[in-house]
């Protein structure tokens, strides 16, 4: 059967990551969470003094870009694959609200989004994937047959998020949360280099009132209809 490449972007706890997975698992395709490179390398940045609170050194940051080797790694025992930072897995360490805080700034810099950039297109080289983030229809893959743009309002957003981190035992409060969402949306859709925006050809989803399966569902059809060619 022919395989495709599926795009989806989003604003952040729009669920994309959710959808692109059981995707990729149901159409048996690779599946590439590229928000965890960024937040593997503001994982980085925050180990070795280069961004704290108040404090940004850019040019240690592009210095420091070759010591910096990403890998996605399977193992059967975990849902999805992991993300190694130089030979360690730092899967569960990137997805707290620190590393959030941090994440956007980083995101920001040219020469963090060449590299992980080139990374993302080596992966989906041979198609069959399914990658998702804020830049995959318009720079990762601007030619992908299928591109999804998820939105739900950031109230929403902000209660799926909390709900998250909270079942993973973090302490934390709702309004940091919801503030923490603003704030990356704000610097994700106004950023110079490859802001957050829906491709021309992308199909919009809001879906503050859709429960997974209808998103999902929605998804694979559409998922479906490419890979037949009837659209
Ligand atoms: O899971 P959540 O939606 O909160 O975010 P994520 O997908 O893990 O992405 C974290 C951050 O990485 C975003 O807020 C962006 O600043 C950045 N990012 C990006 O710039 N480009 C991508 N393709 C993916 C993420």
């Amino acid at each position: 059967m022919k395989k495709i490449t599926i795009a989806i972007d989003g604003y952040s706890s729009t669920g994309k990551s959710t959808v692109a997975k059981q995707l990729a698992d149901y159409l048996g395709y690779l599946y590439v969470d590229s928000g965890a490179m960024y937040r593997a390398v503001t994982f980085y940045a925050m180990q070795n003094d280069i961004i704290s609170k108040g404090y940004f050194n850019v040019e240690k940051l592009i210095e420091s870009l070759p010591l910096i080797n990403l890998k996605f790694v399977k193992n059967d025992d975990w849902n999805k694959a992991h993300i190694y930072l130089n030979g360690n897995d730092i899967e569960k360490k990137i997805r707290n609200l620190e590393v959030s805080e941090f994440v956007s700034p980083i995101a920001t810099i040219h020469e963090v989004r060449v590299k992980l950039v080139a990374q993302q297109q080596q992966m989906g080289f041979e198609k069959g994937v399914v990658m998702d983030g804020r830049d995959i229809g318009t720079v990762v893959f601007p030619k992908a047959e299928l591109k999804i743009f998820m939105n739900a309002s950031a109230q929403e957003r902000a209660q799926r998020r909390y709900k998250e981190l909270l079942e993973r035992g973090e302490a934390i409060n709702f309004n940091d949360v919801l503030k923490n969402i603003e704030e990356r949306d704000h610097i994700d859709t106004t950023r110079q280099d490859s802001p957050l925006v829906k491709a021309t050809d992308a199909i919009e989803i809001d879906n503050s009132e859709m429960n997974l399966e209808d998103q999902f569902h929605t998804v694979l059809q559409l998922a479906k209809d490419r890979i037949a060619g009837r659209v």
